[in-house]
């Protein structure tokens, strides 16, 4: 062994410039190329985020108009797509729904396009292939939560913008107001934080010359895990545990005595409280009165006052929006994928940074494994044989 100094999980390791997001745990703040996330949640459509994570500056009405078109173009899931979709089995996670669908996408829309020396794509082609995926995404998602429900699929509305045909598309029914606002925000909340592990990923994945679709593929998997996406359904699962906020110490003595992750709470980078939390727990707050269910901000309020001040730990994104979609009627394991289809966003305005200024993306690692040994003179061992 040498002295290598080994950074686990990259921790604290910079490995790149980017012009997408900015966090700043010392300030608590996120920036989306500039502008602070809680500023845009406030005021904007997620596609004119998504628009400004891909282009850096936000639209004009007209650009506006014209993403949105476009958006419309592309939400139908075609007849291939659901079919492959109804291979999944019902009681698959549907991560591996969203991922497969995607998958299939991304190989339609390459057929036909050559050797692998043409995989990465123009940045033209690859903004095309944002906006698809982007589009898809809502119904893939709706569809995969009205298949376990049962329930025949509904087409989309022209006349709707993304987040309210989002809501229509799942549920069949036109969303209040109140209801496609909160939404927004979530998705707006989502859509990006810079060098977190799918976003990596997808990088790794784009810095190979592979294409966008194959990111987006691997980012999704990558999201799948509770430490990372998965978190906002594990926060549903531990509410659906605890049951009531009478219930919340002896639940989290108990969980602490086992040495549980709490999950919705704590962050690699934010060690002060993330700073989505804020913006998202006010839309929390918003559809805890809407739906009249004073018991889920009871509950929400003392489990985090609970282990803040047990453990110091502050909650992150995941645990306003795991009961916010909750109340919306959202099926709990569908919440990973409404990640995705915010995260898409952020990916492919990384996917796009990546191939514009590529370098292979390669690391070292330090051997801890046998000496030097030859096969020469090699006796098996019984014992394990
Ligand atoms: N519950 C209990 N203990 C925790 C938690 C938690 N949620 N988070 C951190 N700790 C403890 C951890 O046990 C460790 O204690 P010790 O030093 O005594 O072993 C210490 O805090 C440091 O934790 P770590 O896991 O080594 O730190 P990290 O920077 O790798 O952790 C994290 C970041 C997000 C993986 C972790 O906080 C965690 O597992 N949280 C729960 C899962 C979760 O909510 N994930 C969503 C992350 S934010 C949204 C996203 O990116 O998708």
């Amino acid at each position: 062994m040498t002295d290598t100094e080994i950074k686990k999980g990259l921790a604290g390791v910079v490995v790149d410039y980017t012009a997408v997001s900015k966090v700043n745990p010392e300030t608590n703040s996120l920036l989306y190329r500039g502008y602070p996330v809680q500023e845009l949640a406030a005021t904007q459509s997620f596609e004119a985020v998504a628009y400004l994570l891909w282009h850096g500056e936000l639209p004009t009405d007209v650009q506006l108009a014209q993403l949105r078109a476009t958006e419309r173009q592309y939400r139908a899931l075609s007849p291939d797509v659901r079919a492959v979709i109804d291979h999944v089995p019902l009681d698959a996670h549907p991560m591996d729904e969203v991922r497969t669908a995607v998958s299939l996408i991304g190989a339609k829309d390459l057929a036909g396009s050559g050797s692998v020396m043409d995989a990465g794509g123009t940045a033209d082609e690859n903004l095309a292939r944002s906006i698809r995926l982007f589009a898809a995404l809502p119904a893939i998602v709706a569809y995969g939560q009205r298949r376990r429900r049962g329930l025949e699929p509904v087409e989309s509305r022209d006349d709707l913008d993304y987040a309210a045909n989002f809501l229509w598309l799942t549920f069949g029914k036109e969303a209040d107001e109140v209801v496609v606002d909160a939404f927004n925000r979530s998705m707006i909340l989502y859509a990006e934080h810079s060098f977190n592990a799918s976003t990596f990923t997808a990088r790794v994945v784009t810095s190979t010359l592979s294409d966008l679709y194959s990111a987006v593929v691997a980012a999704i998997g990558a999201l799948k895990g509770p430490l990372h996406g998965g978190a906002n359904e594990a926060v549903l699962h531990i509410f659906d545990e605890i049951g009531t906020a009478s219930n919340v110490v002896p639940w989290l003595d108990t969980a602490l005595a086992e040495k549980r992750k709490i999950m919705g709470f704590g962050h690699r980078v934010y060690k002060r409280g993330d700073s989505r939390v804020p913006t998202m727990k006010a839309a929390l707050d918003t559809l805890v009165e809407h739906y009249d269910r004073p018991e889920v901000a009871e509950l929400y309020d003392t489990l985090e006052s609970e282990f803040v001040s047990r453990k110091g730990i502050y909650p992150n994104l995941d645990y306003p929006s795991g009961p916010a979609y909750n109340l919306i009627g959202f099926d709990t394991l569908t919440f990973t994928p409404l990640f995705v289809a915010a995260r898409v966003t952020g990916w492919t305005a990384h996917i796009m940074e990546q191939a514009s200024a590529n370098a292979l993306i390669r690391p070292l690692s330090e051997y801890n494994g046998p000496d030097e040994r030859h096969i020469d003179g090699y006796v098996p061992d019984e014992a394990v044989l």
